[in-house]
């Protein structure tokens, strides 16, 4: 069976889903997405689609922001999303991409007075960044968009050409990933991951009002410590000259998973090896987002057998 995707209402073949070359959002960036994960349980042949009802909570957040309006409740969003992985048959991790758009075929930059609709797409994803070896960043030149310019703690396509800007910048610099900073000079996150400290053994990241996307994962990593670890997170605003003192340091995010970060500007963080606390938050994450912990159920939506 070909990969299927969601459009237009109605199931079909990815290859045949099209939009027109007028639709509104392809012109101006007027949509909102989600990048959730399903993974592959091969030991009992299912996904484990990861805290679904999350994602599509955020999304339909950013719907409100972009004054989109879509008929699917969040319940209905959530069974169509598994209905797609059902139709595409893979038998691997999956990523998942569901996109709330102005499909209106207008020219016209506004929000108001168009129409709107909704697609999914599922496909797999080869890994995004080295989360075995550990990256090395570089603080970009680009700032992170403020909530004044457009809402960052929306998942907005037209915000994505400054984490764009970003990523092209830090890999033609030599680095694998940026580091961007707010409009005030603090750190804020990776182009398409939160960034994490651990300073004196305890984790730090910066807060929402720092114009974070706020992640899910950032979300499920803060509780692991505490639940598992014993391990506080603090939120609050980072310095950039922290990055540089940190004993360990880490991305997260739905593509990036937990990802080492063993250099930044030319400057080793920590011992330049794989950090202990990251270490073992990358073992709880890996299991858990297999869905086999009965005590975080409410993050699993098992499809398969
Ligand atoms: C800009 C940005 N920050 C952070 C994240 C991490 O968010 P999440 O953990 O919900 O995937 C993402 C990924 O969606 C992102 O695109």
């Amino acid at each position: 069976m070909p990969p299927y995707a969601f459009f237009k209402k109605q199931f079909m073949p990815l290859a045949e889903a099209k939009i027109g070359i007028l639709t509104h959002a392809f012109h101006y960036g007027t949509a909102c997405f989600e990048g959730i994960r399903g993974n592959w349980d091969s030991e009992y042949e299912r996904f484990c689609l990861f805290r679904i009802r999350d994602h599509y909570k955020r999304m339909l957040n950013g719907c409100r922001l972009l004054k989109i309006s879509l008929p699917y409740s969040l319940d209905e969003l959530c069974q169509l999303t598994v209905e797609s992985v059902e139709r595409s048959n893979y038998h691997e991790d999956v990523y998942i991409r569901p996109m709330a758009y102005k499909s209106s075929e207008a020219i016209g930059v506004r929000l108001h007075n168009l129409e709107d609709d909704f697609l999914i797409i599922v496909t797999t994803l080869p890994a995004y960044l080295d989360t075995q070896n550990g990256v090395r960043c570089g603080t970009s030149s680009w700032r992170r968009v403020d909530d004044t310019m457009i809402p960052a703690r929306g998942k907005i396509c037209g915000i994505y050409v400054n984490s764009a800007l970003a990523k092209t910048e830090a890999c033609e610099n030599g680095y694998d990933e940026a580091i961007l900073l707010s409009h005030d000079g603090h750190v804020s996150e990776g182009s398409g991951e939160n960034i994490f400290l651990v300073i004196d053994s305890k984790l730090v990241t910066p807060p929402s009002s720092d114009n974070i996307l706020v992640g899910i994962t950032r979300d499920t990593i803060m509780k692991l410590a505490k639940n598992e670890l014993g391990i506080d997170t603090i939120e609050r605003t980072v310095d950039r000259s922290e990055l540089y003192l940190a004993e360990e340091c880490f991305f997260s995010g739905t593509a990036a998973h937990i990802t080492p970060i063993i250099e930044i500007d030319h400057r080793t963080i920590g011992t330049g090896e794989i950090g202990k606390i990251t270490a073992e938050l990358q073992k709880l994450f890996s299991q858990v987002i297999l869905g086999r912990n009965p005590k975080y159920a409410e993050w699993y939506t098992l499809v398969g057998k």
